[in-house]
C-alpha cells in the first residue's frame, strides 16, 4: 500500500457574522511546499487548507476548509487512513460563542466578544493515535522558542514539532526551523527557501519508513 500523507496549511476564519471573522496571518506557504515536497517523493498526499491566496500544488487532493470546526472534520475524515500527519495550520484557538445571522449593527460604547475554544485538533490526534502513525506538530512563537516548542511536543503526544519564531516565519519566502523530535533529537534548518526546508524537514521525519511502503 502506498504511503498517505496527510497536511494542513494555512489560517482559520471564525466568522462574528456574515462578514466579519477573526483570522491570522499564516500564508499557507509551509504546508503548501510540504505538500509539494511529499508529492515529489512519491507520497499519496492530501492537503487540508484554510483561505489562502497563494497557488497551490497540483497532483495532490486539496480540501478547502474555513473554521477551525471544518478543518476537524476533514482532518478526522483523512487522518486514520494516514500514515503521517503533519499539521502546519494555524488553527485558531477560539472563536465566537454565536455567529449573527446577520451583520452586526455599532451601539454607542465598548463592545465585548465572548470566545469559547475550538477543538485542538493535534491534541484529539495525539491522544487517540492509531499504532505506526507519525504526528508532526507546528509551534509558531514571538518567544521562548525551544521550551514551549517541547511543552507543546510532550503534551500533544507528537513525534516531532517543527518551531519557528513568527518574525521569521508569517509572510516570508525563507525559513528557520527548530525540529524537535521525542526521542531528543534536534535539527536546525535553514535558513532557506520554504521549499527546502519543508523537503529537508519531511526527509527527517519520514526517515527510512516511507521508502519501505512506496515501492
Ligand atoms: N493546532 C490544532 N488545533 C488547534 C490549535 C492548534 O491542531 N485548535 C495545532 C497547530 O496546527 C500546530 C500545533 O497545534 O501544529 C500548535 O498550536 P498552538 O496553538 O501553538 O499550541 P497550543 O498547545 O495551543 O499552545 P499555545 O496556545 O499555548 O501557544
Amino acid at each position: 500500500m502506498a504511503y498517505r500523507i496527510l497536511i494542513t496549511a494555512g489560517p482559520t476564519r471564525e466568522y462574528i457574522d456574515p462578514v466579519r471573522f477573526i483570522t491570522n496571518r499564516s500564508s499557507g506557504r509551509m504546508g503548501a511546499a510540504l505538500a509539494a515536497a511529499a508529492r515529489d517523493v512519491g507520497l499519496e498526499t492530501v492537503l487540508v487548507c484554510g483561505p489562502v491566496s497563494i497557488e497551490l500544488p497540483s497532483g495532490i487532493e486539496i480540501i478547502r476548509v474555513e473554521t477551525a470546526a471544518e478543518m476537524a472534520s476533514a482532518v478526522h475524515r483523512w487522518a486514520p487512513e494516514s500514515d503521517l500527519v503533519i499539521m502546519a495550520a494555524a488553527v485558531a484557538d477560539y472563536r465566537p460563542v454565536a455567529t449573527l445571522d446577520h451583520k452586526m449593527k455599532k451601539l454607542p460604547g465598548k463592545l465585548v466578544l465572548e470566545l469559547e475554544r475550538t477543538e485542538d485538533i493535534l491534541g484529539t490526534l495525539g491522544s487517540c493515535r492509531r499504532p505506526g502513525q507519525t504526528l508532526v506538530g507546528f509551534a509558531a512563537e514571538t518567544e521562548n522558542l525551544l521550551t514551549n516548542a517541547a511543552g507543546k511536543l510532550e503534551r500533544k503526544h507528537l513525534d516531532w514539532i517543527a518551531a519557528n519564531l513568527v518574525a521569521d516565519g508569517f509572510g516570508s519566502d525563507t525559513d528557520t526551523i527548530e525540529l524537535l523530535g521525542r526521542g531528543g533529537e534536534h535539527f536546525t534548518l535553514g535558513p532557506a527557501p520554504k521549499s527546502e526546508v519543508a523537503a529537508q524537514l519531511l526527509s527527517i521525519v519520514l526517515g527510512k519508513k516511507a521508502e519501505a511502503k512506496v515501492i
